[in-house]
């Protein structure tokens, strides 16, 4: 039995079938459906919002994950909690001091060296509160500095291209960082960006055991043959 787990990014599904993209994770093995969730601020896109969650839990028992791309995340946990998420992953680059060159309207990628712990553990709190699952996110450029909260965290996200578009490259240079957390954490690791057969094996080598993909899946002419084969990969 495998241990690696796929969220599906719908990032990249075709939105005029969405009930019928959603059939097709289900039916190809996917484990998580993760849904991106970007404001135009946090990223230079703007994509889903709770109503789209709502519509997607009407249709699916999947594990719904929203990876939360937006400023000021706390304003948005209950409504994405209440349209129908399991789990909500925030972004360490929430709450902290932004590197100057990212700290700005329409500065990007965000990075931060420092979290605000305490004001992690609220939002946290936020999501344990209404029985879900809490995720918190790196960007690449992001170090691990989230030692502190690792105890109050169901997962751990780690970007493997700066957020705001799906079809990018892989950055291996995430891979140390990747190894890094492994040592120190035992819980979900999920890596998100550029993943493929190329890149997958490598994220998995590091300590990743799930995997998000948008591109790589929704383009896929055998989807479940390549789920299939991105669980068998070897940890
Ligand atoms: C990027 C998103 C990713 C993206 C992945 O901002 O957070 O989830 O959809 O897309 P692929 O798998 O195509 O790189
Ligand atoms: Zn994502």
């Amino acid at each position: 039995m495998s241990s690696i787990k796929i969220a599906a990014s719908i990032l990249s599904c075709d939105f005029s079938r969405l009930a019928d993209e959603i059939k097709k994770c289900e039916a190809s093995g996917i484990d998580f459906l993760h849904i991106d969730v970007m404001d135009g601020h946090f990223v230079p896109n703007i994509t889903i919002g709770p109503i789209i969650v709502e519509a997607i839990r009407a249709l699916t028992k999947l594990t719904i994950d929203a990876h939360l791309m937006i400023e000021n995340p706390f304003m948005y946990i209950d409504k994405f909690i209440d349209a129908g998420c399991d789990i909500v992953t925030l972004h360490a680059e929430c709450y902290g001091k932004l590197r100057a060159h990212s700290n700005g309207l329409g500065k990007f990628p965000k990075e931060i060296d420092k979290i605000d712990a305490e004001k992690v553990r609220k939002d946290i709190r936020a999501i344990k509160a209404k029985g879900k699952k809490a995720g918190l996110t790196l960007n690449p450029g992001t170090p691990l500095c989230i030692e502190e909260v690792l105890e109050d965290l169901d997962k751990v996200l780690i970007m493997s291209v700066n957020p705001g578009f799906a079809g990018q490259k892989f950055m291996p240079e995430v891979l140390p960082k990747i190894k890094a957390l492994r040592q120190i954490f035992k819980k979900d690791i999920e890596v998100d960006g550029g993943i493929n057969e190329q890149t997958a094996p490598l994220a998995v080598k590091a300590g990743a055991n799930i995997l998000a993909t948008a591109s790589c899946f929704f383009h896929s002419n055998e989807p479940k043959a390549l789920v299939k084969r991105l669980k068998n990969l070897k940890q």
